[in-house]
């Protein structure tokens, strides 16, 4: 009988010395200079920041009072790409405004398409209103959304190059209730936030009413050009209704005996208005006419508004626990952009108006709108400093600590069965008890679950007061009840 060979284990390759290895795998040496020299660590683009856990946790009660609102308004959420047509904007928001003059990063992708980051969202939201023929549906159409925004602008405090808006476009009708309506909602969303803010609102006509007072505004700059600033004096041709929103001291002069649009307004463009502060009057909103309205993009017609913050708020400390906060974090003192000081220590938080004309002037039918855009990082700013942070994130009430392998998996498991009913913490791939609960006293718990492995093996686990530094073992099978019991959950 053939005799079965015995399998022989396949020698392992002999190891190469470790040393002669490394040799032969390593690159030409180097100067020394150079392979000393650590990788550079790169920062964000200027003007383009990281939002870190301790800020954005001011974020999620901002979204959270903000969608809260809209959904009982009755607006549907939508989201627009962040990448589109360069053309959208120079024909949607004015090829001479600033925002599409000098501040979109465009660029030419790989098939040759112009297209740039959206420097805001209300071009868009009309593209896709014409696109899904939005204007099927029982009009007006009342939409909503959040997300970040593109503007090249001097990066300071407030102003930055990525920024994020909540906004409300209510589109395919003209009723002056609308526009009172959407001014009530960004009021009511500061009132949910208790945050003072001022409204100032103005009309600026239709084009008829603002023909006639270009010229009359042409009649008052003309003999005082010279004392405009550089820009304004680029303005009173190209632009001359801007000349009313510049913020150079000699320009503000100047603006003082500016006549006033509102003087200038046609029959039905003086009634819409009239109506608009009718409404406003109705829901008890306190505004203020400010004349000299007259916002950045091309698109406005009639209503236009801005909100500010209402007083200079006092730094306040946070109501809760902080979190772990990284960098720099929400700035506390609230600085205004240089370009919007319209008055000391107020934020621009947000604006809008009527934009009657947009859809038909992207390719659909003759369809009226309105809406308003917040900037969150200013109201983020403005909250921080208020101190008023009652809504901030469930942050853990409990925090399990274990000791040894088979305690580990209990607590995941343990985890597991409560995070649903408790908000609970962990630091599962820690070994030392010490350590754990150094993070637990950090995260400020009222309570922790200790398992160790004596509790592993009498089917128990320790439950500690953090705060009066008493413990007590329970049966492993009651630690759930129990410890909803001490929290009243
Ligand atoms: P906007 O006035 O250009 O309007 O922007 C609205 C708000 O966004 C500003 O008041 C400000 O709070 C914030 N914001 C603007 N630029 C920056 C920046 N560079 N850094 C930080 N925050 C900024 C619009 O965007 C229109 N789409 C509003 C609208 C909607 N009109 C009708 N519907």
């Amino acid at each position: 009988m053939p005799q079965k060979k015995p399998i022989k284990k396949p020698s392992k390759p002999k190891k190469a010395p470790v040393r002669a290895k490394a040799a032969a795998l390593a690159p030409p040496a180097a100067p020394l200079a150079a392979v000393s020299k650590p990788p550079e660590v790169l920062q964000p683009v200027k003007g383009m920041r990281d939002i870190l856990p301790g800020e954005e946790s001011l974020w999620y009660l901002i979204k959270k009072k903000a969608e809260e609102l809209v959904r009982a308004f009755g607006y549907g959420a939508i989201e627009t790409p962040i990448l589109e047509h360069k053309a959208l904007f120079v024909r949607g928001v004015g090829e001479t405004t600033d925002l599409v003059h000098k501040e979109m990063y465009c660029f030419k992708d790989q098939g040759g398409d112009e297209v740039c980051l959206r420097p805001e969202g209300t071009a868009a939201i009309c593209r896709a209103y014409i696109n899904h023929g939005m204007l099927n549906l029982p009009q007006p159409v009342k939409l909503w959304y959040f997300g970040p925004f593109f503007r090249r602008e001097k990066p300071q405090s407030g102003r930055y190059r990525q920024f994020h808006q909540w906004s409300v476009e209510v589109i395919g009708d003209a009723h002056p209730v609308l526009d009172a309506e959407v001014i009530s909602v960004a009021m009511a969303f500061f009132h949910e936030l208790e945050l003072p803010v001022v409204v100032e609102v103005n009309s600026i006509g239709c084009q008829q009413c603002r023909n006639a007072y270009k010229e009359e505004l042409l009649k008052f700059y003309h003999p005082k050009q010279e004392l405009l600033c550089e820009t304004c004096k680029v303005r009173l041709q190209a632009n001359r209704l801007r000349l009313l929103d510049c913020k150079e001291a000699q320009c503000e002069l100047l603006k003082e005996g500016a006549p006033q649009i509102t003087d200038f307004l046609c029959e039905a463009c003086r009634e819409h208005f009239m109506r608009v502060l009718e409404y406003l009057e109705e829901t008890s909103i306190a505004y203020t006419l400010n004349p000299y309205i007259v916002r950045g993009l091309d698109y406005y017609n009639r209503t236009v508004f801005e909100i500010f913050s209402g007083a200079e708020p006092q730094k306040a400390a946070p109501a809760q626990p902080a979190a772990p906060t990284q960098g720099e974090g929400v700035e506390m003192a609230p600085e205004q952009p240089e370009g919007e000081k319209a008055a000391a220590g107020r934020i621009a938080l947000g604006g809008g108006g009527r934009y009657d004309g947009l859809v038909e002037q992207l390719g659909g039918r003759p369809t009226p709108a309105v809406g308003f855009s917040l900037g969150l990082e200013r109201i983020a700013t403005y909250l921080k400093a208020s101190g008023k942070l009652s809504g901030m994130p469930p942050t853990a009430r409990i925090f399990i600590a274990q000791l040894g392998e088979a305690a580990r998996r209990k607590a995941l498991s343990l985890w597991h069965a409560l995070y649903r009913d408790v908000p609970v913490a962990a630091a599962l791939s820690k070994d030392g008890l010490k350590a754990q609960l150094e993070i637990a006293n950090r995260l400020a718990v009222r309570y922790a679950i200790i398992i160790g492995q004596k509790e592993v093996l009498d089917q128990t686990a320790i439950i500690r007061d953090m705060e009066a530094g008493i413990q007590e073992v329970v049966d492993y099978n009651k630690v759930i009840p129990e410890i909803k019991k001490k929290l009243g959950v």
